[in-house]
């Protein structure tokens, strides 16, 4: 699998398994699965409770720890030093790794309040736990997650180390085009979350947009799914997908064997109905 690099020269894997709502014993066994067919770069986060189940499938793959590319988040929630230290190490013990390759704040605001404007000062806080663990090795490589580009404005200047890479979501319907280019502008990683467009493209009834994949999907011979994953791919640099199904595991890792023209991506990118739709973008 194809590697980007980070600002700070550490590889990582352009497709990851996403964990959410993979909990428990059907999460373990989806993550054993997973690694067997040959994703080694999972994303999790304290608050999807699936960090001590991908700790277990990878030690128990028997696969060298550091083939893995592992991504864990800070919750949201926490917007202070000293409990962001503590939840570094507490992904850790629940990993049952001595180091993460990647760690990122949640969300630039508590999710309860996610329409109050600056939480600057507190995001700063957290990034100061953050960096120092990234000093002493624990991380690999730091970043954020759903910081619009007003949110990274506001801290940019401020941090010592800067962030790496900003998870956001993105897909056909949802491009976010202004974040995802002030952080290419600024050195900063992309990657895609929900990159199928969830229930608004693909749900019963799908948006009207998904008649346009669909034939995006017939001209490149790919089911409508790997179009769209592998549109947010060339997109963001970075795409996140998650299932519980071995076939979708196999024909999400095959977008690595098709590539959308230029041009389709410059049309597809047009889509974007999301406004359309009257639902709020995050960014
Ligand atoms: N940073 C954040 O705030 C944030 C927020 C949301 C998600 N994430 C991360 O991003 C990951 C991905 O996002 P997501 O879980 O929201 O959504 P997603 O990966 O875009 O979509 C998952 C859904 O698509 C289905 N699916 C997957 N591959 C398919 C295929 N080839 N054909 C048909 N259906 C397919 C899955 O069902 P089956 O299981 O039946 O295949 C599942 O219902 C998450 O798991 C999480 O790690 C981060």
């Amino acid at each position: 699998m194809k590697n980007i690099i980070l600002s700070n020269g550490v590889e990582m894997p352009e497709i990851g398994f996403g964990t959410w709502q993979l909990t428990g014993e059907a999460g373990y066994r989806a993550f054993r699965e997973a690694i067997e067919v040959g994703y080694r770069h999972f994303d999790t986060a304290e608050s999807y409770d699936t960090e001590i189940e991908l700790g277990q499938a990878i030690r128990d793959s028997g696969i060298p720890r550091e083939e893995f590319f592992i991504t864990s988040k800070l919750p949201g929630e926490f917007k202070a030093y000293e409990i962001a230290k503590a939840s570094i190490d507490q992904s850790l013990e629940r990993l049952g790794m001595d180091y993460m390759d990647l760690y990122i704040i949640h969300a630039p605001w508590p999710w309860e309040e996610m329409d109050s404007p600056d939480w600057a000062d507190g995001n700063l806080e957290a990034w100061r736990a953050m960096t120092e663990a990234y000093k002493a090795g624990k991380i690999r490589a730091i970043g954020v997650s759903n910081f619009s580009y007003m949110d990274m404005e506001r801290i940019w200047d401020r941090c010592e180390v800067k962030p790496m890479l900003n998870q956001i979501q993105l897909h056909i319907c949802h491009v976010a085009a202004s974040t995802t280019k002030w952080c290419k502008d600024h050195g900063m990683a992309v990657a895609a979350w929900s990159p199928l467009g969830g229930a608004p493209l693909m749900g019963k009834p799908p948006l009207p947009e998904w008649v346009t994949v669909k034939s995006y999907a017939k001209k490149y011979n790919v089911t409508p799914q790997q179009l769209c994953l592998r549109f947010a791919l060339q997109y963001a640099g970075v795409v996140i997908a998650r299932t519980g199904q071995k076939k979708h595991m196999l024909s999400n890792l095959a977008i690595q064997d098709f590539e959308i023209s230029e041009e389709d991506m410059l049309a597809m990118a047009q889509i974007d109905p999301y406004w359309a739709g009257g639902e709020k973008s995050l960014y």
